[in-house]
């Protein structure tokens, strides 16, 4: 496997990254069930095939997510890389910080964590500075081995910085219909030598071409900016969505994956993979085989010539939605800034 550098960190990181939201649910969560045989299934195959980077957070699963990746990880800690998101925690909760983190490394079964992200900025710049403090002196006490963020866009960036925290990463939502981060925190982060590790490549299945219609997508995968907020009350964004536009560009993708030899799912992920400045894709797996297909996916190196005419198909959806890189909310809400 070809690893590549996270940003100027000198760690170098598989091409696919495992994303474990799924891990530790059950019949009532977001991806549902995912038993811990499962799990451990998917995570020696990952291993073994070369993946090192393993994306959890606090927030999935309430915890579970954690839980089932460090039982899974047991006895081959060393194998892997944890890239692990907090949320911002209130003023108040401030100096419980180092408590946090000990029980999340608790539930790792792990004494550090290789990358600490915050999962998402807030809006309040005072709060933004106090959570930065705050996990930069966990990183000072050896629990936390690198400081990433997510969801972070420029300005949020340039205050990390300004606050002494030098983020190896950013976690960022990229796709071929999510495309907001080029305008601005790509080049950005290219400029700035931070990896890009891009989330939800193929848009939770959309863009693998399983779903016959768009009213076959479940509703919890259509509250994004790309589906009209009115016909969904689980979705808060109010936009109008680019659902005339969306099935026009699936057909299109089909063609050109037929043309490449591919899946319209693979070739979705050799796109985001063969964009410059991004370290690692990450991928949600259910199965062991989506696992495999994803991982070579991610490896396959895309023409030049195919990389533009998949910009091109994409270029109406990116016009219609614009620079938000925040899925879920109105370009006015953003919580990405
Ligand atoms: N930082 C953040 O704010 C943030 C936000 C969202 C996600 N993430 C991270 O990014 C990871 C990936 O995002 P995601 O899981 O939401 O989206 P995704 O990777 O675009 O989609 C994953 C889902 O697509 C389906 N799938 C995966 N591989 C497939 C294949 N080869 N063929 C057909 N279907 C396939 C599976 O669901 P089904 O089989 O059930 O259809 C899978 O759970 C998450 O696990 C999480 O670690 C981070």
């Amino acid at each position: 496997m070809q690893y590549r550098p996270l940003g100027d960190s000198g760690v170098s990181v598989s091409p696919l990254t495992v994303g474990c939201w799924s891990f530790g649910g059950d019949e009532r969560s977001y991806w549902g069930g995912q038993s811990q045989r499962e799990v451990d299934q998917l995570v020696r195959e990952a291993l073994d095939l070369g993946v090192n980077l393993f994306d959890t957070a606090f927030m999935y699963n309430e915890g579970a997510s954690e839980i089932s990746l460090g039982r899974a990880l047991a006895g081959q800690r060393e194998r892997a890389l944890i890239c692990n998101k907090i949320p911002i925690v209130p003023h108040e909760e401030i100096p419980a910080y180092e408590d946090k983190i000990t029980a999340s490394l608790k539930r790792l079964r792990t004494d550090y964590i290789d990358i600490l992200m915050i999962h998402w900025p807030t809006r309040d710049e005072r709060l933004l500075r106090e959570n930065l403090e705050a996990i930069l002196r966990v990183q000072q006490r050896g629990l936390v081995h690198r400081i990433g963020v997510s969801n972070f866009g420029v300005r949020t960036l340039q205050i990390a910085r300004e606050m002494g925290v030098r983020p190896v990463a950013d976690e960022l939502a990229y796709n071929l219909i999510s495309r907001g981060i080029e305008k601005e925190i790509l080049p950005y982060c290219v400029k700035e030598e931070i990896g890009v590790v891009a989330y939800m490549p193929i848009m939770q299945g959309i863009l693998t071409g399983k779903f016959d219609s768009l009213g076959d997508i479940p509703p919890a995968r259509r509250r994004t900016i790309h589906f009209d907020s009115r016909n969904n009350p689980a979705a808060r964004h109010g936009g109008p969505g680019v659902e005339t536009e969306l099935p026009e560009f699936l057909t299109k993708l089909s063609e050109l994956a037929r043309q490449s030899g591919m899946t319209p799912g693979d070739l979705s992920i050799a796109w985001v993979s063969s964009k410059p400045g991004i370290s690692s894709v990450i991928a949600g797996c259910r199965s062991v085989d989506q696992l495999r297909q994803n991982v070579r996916a991610a490896e396959t190196p895309l023409a030049a010539d195919m990389v533009s005419l998949l910009n091109e198909a994409s270029e109406k959806i990116l016009g219609l939605l614009g620079p938000n890189a925040d899925l879920w909310e109105s370009p006015a809400n953003s919580r990405v800034w």
